[in-house]
């Protein structure tokens, strides 16, 4: 039997402008430039992201879809084999439209878990506040507003049944990597012994289908990485001209990193509120965010060195995305 739909959210301090300026004004003054990835999510960058996900080029979706409606049993009952009683939590859960399958197979086979997902978009969180119990009624949800590692740790204090952490959609794959493994160290300092990692990795493949995801044929991924200009634009009183810049993502196949830039069409400067003046040079690149591809051998490589034991890897039928479940040490 299903619990009623219990709803409740758990924000942390709300992103101040000055900590937003802070991060921008130091990624825009360093050599090279940079913007941090985590600021593409405001409601616009959220809506944007649907958009991408729903694009053709955009494979990841479709082939995470796949292992999560085709497999949604073997997940549930791979994690029933390790424990009955635990909670779900969603790093980064966006709109949950591949966990949700997830979801739907507990709830059938009447686990009683509560769902937490953690995002970084207050908007997301409303919106999974509303759309979870209207498609799964009687599941239990509390959202948890803010940074990864931040709302973990308001988690310990909130539930101390074991875990299923999800972190799905290659999000991982936002992270250098050369830091993946204290990332990944960092999150099992919040876990508990036996707890289970569910991580999407999107594999190596043919450059061309890779590039094509990050340069969508419609403009999607250009006005997505834009929109980290225009929200500057309107919270810190910022002057970008967004036609003086070109999207440029680049796929090096020997690393797997996929890196997106905006690329300034100019010699440029840009008015940040009162505070000054960014200049820019004709050809000048604004690092805005990795995607990297990995071996299989390489996402084992990472759970070792950090303290997990790969249990299962599930692949969807192309062989292009693996989540891989991990277990705690
Ligand atoms: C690429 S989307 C993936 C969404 C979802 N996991 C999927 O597979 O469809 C990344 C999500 O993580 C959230 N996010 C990014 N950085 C974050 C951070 N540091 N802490 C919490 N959430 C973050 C974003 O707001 C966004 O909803």
């Amino acid at each position: 039997m299903n619990c009623p739909t219990a709803t409740t959210t758990t924000h942390s301090e709300p992103l101040t402008t000055d900590e937003f300026f802070h991060d921008v004004w130091r990624g825009l003054t360093a050599s090279p430039k940079y913007l941090q990835s985590k600021y593409f999510y405001d409601e616009v960058g959220d809506g944007i992201f649907q958009e991408i996900m729903a694009c053709p080029e955009y494979y990841l979706t479709n082939c995470e879809l796949d292992v999560f409606s085709n497999k949604r049993n073997e997940l549930a009952n791979t994690l029933l084999s390790y424990f009955r009683d635990f909670d779900v939590v969603e790093l980064g859960a966006g709109d949950a439209s591949k966990s949700i399958h997830l979801l739907d197979a507990l709830m059938k086979h009447e686990v009683d878990f509560t769902y937490y997902p953690i995002d970084i978009s207050k908007n997301i969180i409303t919106y999974l506040d509303k759309k979870l119990p209207a498609a799964l009624p009687g599941i239990k949800i509390h959202g948890l507003n803010g940074d990864y590692f931040d709302m973990l740790e308001e988690l310990k204090e909130i539930s101390t049944r074991n875990k299923v952490v999800l972190f799905l959609g290659s999000s991982i794959g936002n992270i250098q990597l050369e830091n993946t493994v204290d990332f990944l160290k960092e999150l099992k300092s919040h876990l508990l012994p036996g707890d289970l990692i569910l991580t999407g990795f999107d594999l190596k493949k043919d450059p061309s289908v890779i590039l094509a995801a990050y340069n969508d044929a419609g403009g999607i991924t250009r006005r997505f990485n834009m929109n980290l200009l225009q929200r500057i634009n309107n919270t810190l009183d910022a002057d970008f001209d967004l036609s003086q810049f070109a999207h440029r993502p680049v796929y090096n196949e020997q690393t797997g990193a996929c890196r997106s830039y905006l690329e300034s069409l100019k010699t440029q400067r840009v008015r940040i509120g009162e505070v000054g003046w960014i200049h820019f040079k004709e050809g000048e690149q604004i690092f805005m965010e990795i995607s990297q591809k990995y071996t299989v051998q390489q996402t084992d490589e990472f759970a070792l060195a950090a303290g997990f034991t790969p249990v299962r890897h599930f692949y969807d039928s192309k062989r292009w995305f693996l989540d891989s479940l991990w277990q705690c040490g």
